[in-house]
């Protein structure tokens, strides 16, 4: 499998969608769609908790002082980068799903004089060009739009939204279905999408690398049944990637390191390609099949080429903490969904503004026996998502998870706090914001001097409902019980983040 034969699937599958555009029956279907999605502004006013999910239009935003409740740490000093995104209407024309939102990048600066804020959406081609025309001219994943320009590569669509990393210098806002784009880690300033390779322009590059404790990365990418693999060195050179067949061709959002390997989980998803030609988004014609297995992929990082795969029965999975390996046993846990429906009817009516309660998602962990070929799973109860992990522990041994949490399971399951759990011991920590705050992904960010895993400031973001503003927050990871001991407060809200990093100052 080479670059050519890659593209070439991946140019099947804009083939399908363009054809798809000509059909009678697309724009009545859409139409018919669309006119739920129109009314959603007014929905927006009446549900005061889901503000965020209206987005911008477009315009960059800064804060040069947020408010400090609290004091901050002496030592967090340094820049917390964070991609969600950003800008859902153009025209009347409302997207369907969080997913599709354009790149909003954001960068807070921690210092000696408080906290900044500043946020600049991604000049890839797609917003440049509709911001232009005022429209949205291609199709998004969760939302099928008539392609009013050329579809000619998987980036002509890319809206660089997922997560932002900081390598070699600058930022890389990172999207899964294609290449990751450049931008000034001080001005936010796009600078173009990357090719890691003459070989390798245009191919999916995930929105979640993993970093090792030295700086080497690891990352794939998939598209259209094809796996592509990544090895870089801590000064970001690529060392080497490989093209391989899939085992199967679903959406693989995350996967894991451990020492010696990377496991992919690949979730028994269908793609109906007669729901996509016939009028539907890629979304919508993604099916589950709860009778089918997870293939679990488990590929050698010192040669791509060597993997093996085992399977369990059928769940969802989007995003996971770590894994580790010892004695020929791979630990990995990950947050489990039973299926797609927050996936594909959730998270759609919570974009029309409907207040609906999703369905929880669960810490689940795996252990996968490499001498007996031998898969067990065992779970947890809590309400949550975007795991993370001391960054001095990717891919090794670790002993604590943060979590965004459900602290009370009657708001709807609304993320209103933070929980630390305790592998060793099954012990929790947590803290209740109470129902008048929804809270994003924390990452844990290193005490300065300290070497130990949890001697660490734990650093998200979230959304107060009253004062429709959002903040900063900052907890010490060894007692969230406590309360954030600093919270920077912005004067306006922002658009909900997916994910990010903090780069402390050296
Ligand atoms: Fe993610």
């Amino acid at each position: 499998m080479n670059r050519r034969h890659f593209l070439q699937s991946m140019g099947t599958a804009l083939a399908t969608t363009a054809a798809t555009a000509s059909l009678p029956s697309w724009a009545r279907q859409a139409d018919a769609v669309n006119s739920h999605y129109r009314r959603a502004p007014e929905l927006f006013k009446t549900n005061p908790k889901l503000t965020c999910l209206r987005g911008f239009q477009g315009q960059d935003i800064s804060c040069d002082a947020a408010w400090i409740e609290g004091k901050l740490p002496a030592d967090l000093r340094g820049d917390f980068y964070r991609n969600g995104p950003g800008l859902f209407e153009r025209g009347g024309q409302r997207y369907h799903h969080w997913f599709d939102g354009d790149g909003l990048v954001h960068a807070w600066r921690f210092g000696d004089n408080g906290v900044s804020h500043q946020a600049r959406f991604v000049r890839t081609k797609k917003f440049v060009a509709e911001q232009q025309a005022g429209e949205f001219l291609v199709p998004a994943f969760g939302t099928a739009i008539e392609p009013k320009i050329p579809l000619r590569t998987s980036d002509t669509m890319n809206t660089a939204n997922t997560n932002v990393i900081r390598m070699d210098g600058r930022l890389l806002a990172l999207w899964e279905g294609g290449s990751a784009h450049a931008m000034d880690a001080q001005t936010l300033t796009t600078q173009g999408a990357v090719t890691w390779a003459p070989e390798l322009a245009g191919m999916p590059f995930s929105a979640h690398p993993k970093m090792e404790a030295d700086g080497s990365l690891w990352n794939f990418g998939t598209m259209m049944g094809k796996l592509i693999l990544y090895q870089f060195s801590p000064q970001g050179k690529l060392l080497k990637h490989h093209i391989m067949n899939a085992p199967r061709s679903a959406m693989v959002h995350d996967f894991a390191i451990s020492q010696k390997h990377m496991i992919f989980l690949f979730a028994p998803i269908h793609l109906n390609m007669d729901a996509v030609r016939s009028g539907k988004s890629m979304v919508q014609a993604m099916e589950w099949q709860a009778k089918e297995s997870v293939k679990i992929m488990i590929v050698e990082k010192a040669d791509f080429s060597r993997f093996r795969l085992l399977e369990i029965p059928a769940l969802m999975v989007f995003h996971f903490g770590n894994a580790w390996e010892e004695n020929n046993v791979i630990h990995v846990d990950f947050v489990k969904s039973d299926n797609l429906d927050n996936f594909n009817d959730w998270m759609p009516k919570i974009m029309r503004g409907e207040d609906v309660i999703s369905e929880p998602s669960t810490p689940a962990f795996l252990k996968i026996d490499l001498n007996r070929n031998k898969v067990s799973l065992t779970e947890r109860s809590e309400n949550l998502e975007f795991p993370r992990v001391d960054p001095r522990v990717v891919g090794q041994r670790n002993r604590y998870l943060y979590y965004p949490v459900a602290v009370e399971k009657n708001t709807n399951n609304t993320l209103n706090g933070v929980m630390r759990l305790d592998q060793e011991s099954g012990k929790t920590d947590s803290f209740n914001f109470g129902s008048d705050c929804r809270l994003e992904e924390h990452v844990v960010v290193s005490k300065a001097g300290s070497t130990k895993e949890g001697e660490a400031w734990l650093v998200g973001v979230g959304f107060d409902i009253p004062r429709q503003t959002s903040f900063a927050s900052v907890f010490d990871a060894q007692n969230l019980a406590a309360g954030p001991v600093a919270l920077a407060h912005l004067p306006y809200w922002l658009p909900h983040c997916f994910h990010g990093n903090f780069y402390s100052k050296a």
